[in-house]
Formats: C-alpha cells, sequence, structure tokens
C-alpha cells in the first residue's frame, strides 16, 4: 500500500518555493493516495524560536495547507510534538544512523556554519527526526523540494539497516516524490542561492502571504541580465528542460520562466516560446499578474483562517489523535524488533 508523508517548519514566512517545490504537490496528491501532513515544529526548535512566535508560525503554516487545498477530513494534517511517537521513533534511529552518515549531511553544514561547536545536538540528529517522521507511519512516498533528497537517501540508509540488523521487515524503502516546473526555487536576488526563509533580504522572496502591490514590486526588481529573453533553442534535445549549461549562464532568467511556467500550469517550452526575444520588462509584467492572479486567493484564505485560530486549532487536535493511531502499532513493532518489553 502506498502512503504519502510530508513536514513543513514553521519558521519563518512560507514562499513561492515552498509552495511550488511541496505544499502544491501535497494538494494534487490527495486524489490519489492516502496523505499525512505535517507542521514539524520539534525539527524548527534546532534553532532557537521565540516561543510566542513557533505558536504563531505553526497555526500559519497549518493555514496555509488548508488555503492552498488540503483537504483535513481526507488527509491529516497535524503538529509534530502533539504525537510523540516520531521523538520516540527518533530515538531508536539515533541508535541506528552512524555518525559518518550524519557527517555528510550538507544541511547542517550550512544551517551550523562555522562555529559547529555552538550548534545544537539536536540540529545534528535532525534527519533522524526526519527519518522517523516518515517511517512512524511506513510511508512510502515523500513530496518535497530538490533540497531534501539528501535526507531522504540517509532515511533510507537508516530503514535497510534496521531491517538488517533486526532480520524484520519493518520498514519500507521510501521514494522521493520530486516533481512540477518547480522543483528547486531560486531566490529572486542571486540566481545561485535557493529561496529560503532564512534569506535576510525579504525581496529575495515571495512570500505566501504578501499582497499583490508588493508580488509586482518583487518580480519587478528581480535580477536578470542584460540579454534579451532567451528561446527553445535553450531546451534539452527532447524538449523537456533547460540544458544544463545554459541554466548555469543564465540561472536569474530561467528561475523566472520556471516559476512562470508552474504558475500556469505550462510545460517550460511555452513561455520560451512566447517571449523569445523581448525584452525582460514585458515578461516581468506578465509574470506578475500572473503571480498575483495565482497567490492572492491562497493569501487572503489564509488571513481568513488565521483569524480562527480555534478552527486551526481544532484540524490538528483532530490529525494527531488520528496520526498518533496509526504511529502507535509502528512503534510498538519497532520496539518489539529491538528486544525492547512492553506490557
Ligand atoms: P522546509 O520547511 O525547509 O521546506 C518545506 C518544503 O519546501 C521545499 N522547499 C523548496 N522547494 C523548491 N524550491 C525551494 N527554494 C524550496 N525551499 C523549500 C522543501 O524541499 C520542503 O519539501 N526537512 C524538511 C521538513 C521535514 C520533512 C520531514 C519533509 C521534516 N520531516 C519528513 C519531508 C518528510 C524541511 O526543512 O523543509
Amino acid at each position: 500500500m502506498s502512503r504519502i508523508f510530508s513536514g513543513v517548519q514553521p519558521t519563518g514566512n512560507l514562499h513561492l518555493g515552498n509552495y511550488l517545490g511541496a505544499i502544491r504537490n501535497f494538494v494534487s496528491l490527495q486524489a490519489d493516495y492516502e496523505c499525512i501532513y505535517c507542521v514539524v515544529d520539534l525539527h524548527a526548535i534546532t534553532l532557537w524560536q521565540d516561543p510566542a512566535e513557533l505558536r504563531a508560525q505553526t497555526r500559519e503554516v497549518t493555514a496555509a495547507f488548508l488555503a492552498a487545498g488540503i483537504d483535513p477530513k481526507t488527509s491529516i494534517i497535524f503538529n509534530q510534538s502533539q504525537v510523540p511517537a516520531h521523538a520516540e521513533l527518533a530515538w531508536i534511529f539515533n541508535c541506528v544512523a552512524r555518525l559518518g552518515w550524519l557527517n555528510r549531511m550538507t544541511q547542517f553544514k550550512e544551517k551550523s556554519g562555522k562555529n559547529k561547536e555552538a550548534a545544537s545536538v539536536g540540529l545534528y540528529v535532525y534527519p533522524t527526526l526526519m527519518a522517523a517522521d516518515i517511517m512512524v507511519y511506513k510511508a512510502t512516498h515523500v513530496p518535497v523540494g530538490e533540497d531534501q533528497r539528501q535526507h531522504l537517501e540517509l532515511t533510507r540508509d537508516i530503514a535497510q539497516k534496521f531491517n538488517n540488523d533486526t532480520g524484520k521487515e519493518v520498514f519500507p524503502i521510501v521514494e522521493p516524490l520530486i516533481f512540477g516546473a518547480a522543483t528547486r526555487v531560486m531566490s529572486l536576488r542571486d540566481g545561485g542561492k535557493k529561496m529560503s526563509k532564512s534569506e535576510p533580504s525579504d525581496f529575495s522572496r515571495i512570500n505566501l502571504n504578501d499582497g499583490p502591490d508588493l508580488i509586482a514590486q518583487k518580480i519587478r526588481k528581480a535580477r536578470t541580465d542584460p540579454n534579451p529573453m532567451p528561446g527553445p533553442e535553450v531546451l534539452t534535445p527532447d524538449g523537456s528542460a533547460i540544458a544544463e549549461d545554459q541554466l548555469r549562464a543564465r540561472p536569474e532568467a530561467f528561475n523566472l520562466l520556471a516559476i512562470y511556467a508552474a504558475l500556469s500550469n505550462q510545460p517550460i517550452a511555452s513561455p520560451l516560446n512566447e517571449f523569445a526575444g523581448s525584452q525582460f520588462s514585458a515578461f516581468k509584467q506578465r509574470l506578475a499578474e500572473i503571480a498575483v492572479e495565482y497567490l492572492g486567493p491562497i493569501g487572503t484564505e489564509m488571513q481568513r483562517l488565521m483569524a480562527d485560530p480555534g478552527y486551526v486549532d481544532g484540524v490538528l487536535a483532530d490529525g494527531a489523535a488520528r496520526a498518533a493511531a496509526l504511529a502507535a502499532p509502528v512503534l510498538a513493532e519497532a520496539k518489539d524488533a529491538l528486544g525492547l518489553l512492553s506490557t
């Protein structure tokens, strides 16, 4: 049986990268799979979070899930800390994962920066908690953006080692689902960096709760290059993607084109054909219109939901109860495989 799990951290504003790389795909997968979507607050606290902000952000991510179209009746929406089985299985996985595996994780290197000694132990073992999130439901598929690929490989390694060590096929080998026209949305200010919540400049990203004027302004100011817009000659021979060397030469231009394709639900070839040879200004104006049209209703619905925290908390409580019921037998099976007695 297939089961989907994915998570989003309640840290900072959700942006277009989170939406196009992940949340939009969460919505479309509901039609075909049993889906579990988690606001990963225990991951958020691997870096210090102001408690009031964390509460607000947890509700905001939940509101974004709902506003984007995740149905809380058919899918499960909850926050991680309400289901203790995640943290329990994470401890078990801390005893399965090897130091060498965690030392190779690029995200720890990025997030801990120069002063590794001052990083929390939680930040170091972040990926084992992520593996536990997925495996505690025996999820088989995980929709994420490109930046999470390495974490999912580690999840596979942990599951495999657990199964080998215990001689029992407890955990499935998970498959990443990385799809859509924008699996790695880049910063609007620097095409070499991914769009990120932690980037200091707010003009580097489009937030899901930005109003129409701000969205248009950010797109207008987005960095491009002095050349006219590229055309279909930059595509790979099968026409499905931009050739690597082209992408490297003009990352900002192709980032905006990918966003355009994603938001207008067209293949990347369409805007290349439409805007070949023209100036960026006309393209940007059209992109701003499309972005406002697409994101406006999501932002408005998020505002409406944020004004009703009682409803949002009710969704999380209901989701947590359903998630806990699914997690309990899996955790029991894992404990039993290890020889941990339960009465
Ligand atoms: P987080 O909160 O950083 O991001 C949430 C989702 O958004 C995707 N994403 C992007 N996609 C395309 N372009 C971008 N610029 C971009 N930025 C972010 C991420 O790939 C992610 O899918 N470790 C995870 C949270 C997590 C999780 C899990 C995910 C915890 N447990 C279990 C899946 C399964 C994270 O920090 O995502």
